[in-house]
C-alpha cells in the first residue's frame, strides 16, 4: 500500500532523511519511533506530497505521490502535527467543508456519517458554535472526525495523540483499530505513534 525508496530529503547541508526505504502493506500498522529532530515529520510530509523529495520515489496505492498525486491523494487522510481549522466556521460547517473537497461523496450517507462522526467524538453539542470557542482537545478531535469522513485508504498521522483525553484517545484507537480489521482487504493506516502497541510495526530511526 505504501512504499518508499531510497527517500533522501535535504535542507541546505541539513540531511533530514537520509536513504529511507520500506514496504508497509494493506491492512498495517506502522509506526515511526525516533528521537527529536530525527526525521519523522519530514517523512511523513513526503509521504502525503508536501515536501518534494531531494530524492527517491514514494508509492501509495501504487500512485507516485510525485507525479499522480491526485490519485495518491485520494486515497489518504492526513492529520499534521499542528493541524489547521478555520476559526470562524462551525464543527458542523468545517466538516460541509471537508466534505466537499472529495468530488462524488456529497450523498445521503454522507449526512450520517457526519452526524455518527460528532456524537462519536462527543462534538454533537457544541457543532454550531465557532471553532474559535473550542479547547485545544475539541479541535483535535474534529480533526480526526474530518479524517474519517471520506473513508480513507490510508490514514497518516503525525503526534495522533497529543492533545486528546484518555476517553478520545481510547476511541480513535478503537476506530482505527475497526476500520483496519473490519476492511482489511482494501484498508490500510500508517499511523505515526509515540509508543508501541501490539498491533503496530514499528520503524526505528538511528542517529
Ligand atoms: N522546512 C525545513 N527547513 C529546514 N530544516 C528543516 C525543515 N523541516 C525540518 N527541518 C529539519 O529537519 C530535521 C528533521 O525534522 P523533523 O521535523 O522531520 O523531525 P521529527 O523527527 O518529526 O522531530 P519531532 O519529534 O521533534 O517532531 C530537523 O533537524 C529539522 O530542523
Ligand atoms: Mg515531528
Amino acid at each position: 500500500m505504501i512504499k518508499i525508496e531510497h527517500l533522501t530529503k535535504t535542507f541546505n547541508d541539513l540531511v533530514a532523511v537520509d536513504d529511507l526505504s520500506l514496504e508497509i502493506p494493506q491492512g498495517e500498522f506502522f509506526t515511526f519511533l525516533g528521537p527529536n529532530a530525527a526525521g519523522k515529520t519530514t517523512t511523513i510530509k513526503s509521504l502525503v506530497g508536501l515536501l518534494r523529495p531531494t530524492s527517491g520515489r514514494i508509492f501509495v496505492g501504487g500512485y507516485d505521490v510525485q507525479k499522480d498525486y491526485i490519485q495518491a491523494k485520494a486515497l489518504i487522510s492526513y492529520i499534521p502535527d499542528f493541524p489547521f481549522l478555520y476559526d470562524k466556521l462551525t464543527a458542523r460547517e468545517f466538516l460541509d467543508f471537508v466534505d466537499g473537497l472529495y468530488p462524488g461523496r456529497n450523498n445521503s450517507g454522507q449526512e450520517a456519517l457526519k452526524f455518527e462522526l460528532l456524537r462519536a467524538f462527543g462534538l454533537k453539542a457544541h457543532q454550531d458554535k465557532l471553532i474559535e470557542n473550542y479547547s485545544h482537545g475539541m479541535r483535535q478531535k474534529l480533526v480526526f472526525a474530518a479524517a474519517f469522513l471520506h473513508e480513507p485508504r490510508v490514514m497518516i498521522i503525525d503526534e495522533p495523540m497529543v492533545g486528546l483525553d484518555p476517553h478520545s484517545v481510547h476511541l480513535v484507537k478503537d476506530m482505527l483499530k475497526k476500520k483496519g480489521q473490519g476492511r482489511s482487504d482494501d484498508f490500510s493506516f500508517y499511523a505515526h505513534l509515540e509508543y508501541r502497541r501490539r498491533i503496530i510495526r514499528p520503524y526505528r530511526y538511528y542517529r
